[in-house]
């Protein structure tokens, strides 16, 4: 008769033994709400492809927000949805746009006491789609994007964001941001960049989000899928241009990338579990496939696991509320 020498299941004999030896565990604060405001509609507008996400209106946001503050959760990340688009995304730079009234409204409303982030892109404002402004090639100009990126960063800080996103993938972009920021005083302003971001077909749900004008793809400014060292490139620009924190994006088909920025660098790191990502749980779930807030938790756990500080995902609130429920 022969015994194990080691016994790896003594740890996790009952859950209090369990609990004792977790290595990570989720809690509220470190999560993000994305949500998103659209101009011009009196009631809350469903997104069929992500079940449980709506376009907010103004009012419903700031509810949004304020159970968002008390939930405890890290923060809320604002997208705008325009009633009008053009070329050059005008309604971005316009002093009442749908995101500059938005932020100033969820600001009023939560103070200090939620951190208030904006999504800074052009791709909901744009009539094509694109995430910058197009050269007479029909190709994204990345220079000229920057210069409105940047004034839309100064009208965000203004109207009261605490963090800035800017999420286009231009070069640059996070230096002309800083760059115009301080110019303008607003030197506490801190910037979440988006550093690496993939091109990625589990957006798709987004698109229906922010009611998407893209023909075509975003492969020439978003990173390709098969690349993981490129994402090093990425983050060692933007921190060397002035992002305070970093952000990876999707979550969960790249933990590779997640936990390589995590041991790389020092500064914050946070993933964005994205549209696809929820509607392919949640649509699972609904088909009785998997345990819907079982799945959640795991697939949570496991981008905390992978080394994010902070994961931005449509569940935030809902999660906050089992976890506040479980200490109890
Ligand atoms: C672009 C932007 C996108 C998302 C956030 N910011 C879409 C894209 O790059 O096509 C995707 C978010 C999601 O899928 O949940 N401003």
């Amino acid at each position: 008769m022969s015994f194990p020498q080691h016994r790896p299941r003594r740890l996790r004999q009952n859950p209090a033994m369990r609990r004792l030896v977790a290595e990570h565990e989720l809690s509220a604060r470190q999560l993000i709400l994305p949500a998103f405001v659209r101009e011009g509609i009196s009631e809350p507008n469903p997104i069929a492809s992500m079940p449980g996400v709506v376009q907010h209106t103004m009012d419903t946001l700031k509810s949004a927000a304020t159970e968002a503050a008390e939930r405890g959760l890290g923060g809320i990340m604002l997208f705008g949805v325009p009633a009008v688009r053009d070329a050059t995304g005008s309604g971005a730079i316009a002093e009442d746009g749908i995101l500059n009234r938005a932020i100033a409204a969820v600001r009023a409303e939560v103070g200090d006491e939620l951190v208030v982030m904006s999504d800074v892109c052009l791709d909901e404002f744009t009539s094509h789609g694109h995430c910058g402004v197009l050269d007479a090639h029909g190709q994204v100009d990345n220079d000229a994007t920057n210069a409105i990126y940047a004034q839309m960063a100064v009208m965000h800080a203004e109207a009261g964001a605490h963090v800035l996103g800017p999420s286009g993938m231009m070069d640059g972009q996070i230096a002309a941001i800083r760059q115009a920021l301080e110019a303008a005083g607003h030197t506490n302003t801190a910037i979440l960049a988006y550093a690496a971001k993939y091109a990625s077909a589990f957006y798709g749900p987004f698109r229906e989000a922010v009611d998407s004008q893209l023909v075509g793809d975003r492969r020439t400014y978003q990173m390709d899928a098969a690349n993981r060292r490129e994402a090093l490139v990425e983050v060692e620009l933007d921190l060397a241009e002035g992002a305070d924190m970093v952000m990876v994006k999707p979550a969960m088909s790249y933990l590779d990338i997640v936990a390589d920025i995590a041991a790389a660098c020092s500064v914050p790191v946070s993933a964005y579990q994205i549209s696809g990502e929820y509607s392919m749980i949640e649509a699972a779930a609904a088909n009785g496939w998997i345990d819907r807030k079982a799945s959640i938790l795991e697939s949570l756990l496991s981008i905390r696991r992978a080394g994010a500080q902070q994961i931005l995902t449509y569940w935030a609130a809902e999660v906050a509320g089992w976890l506040n429920e479980g200490k109890k």
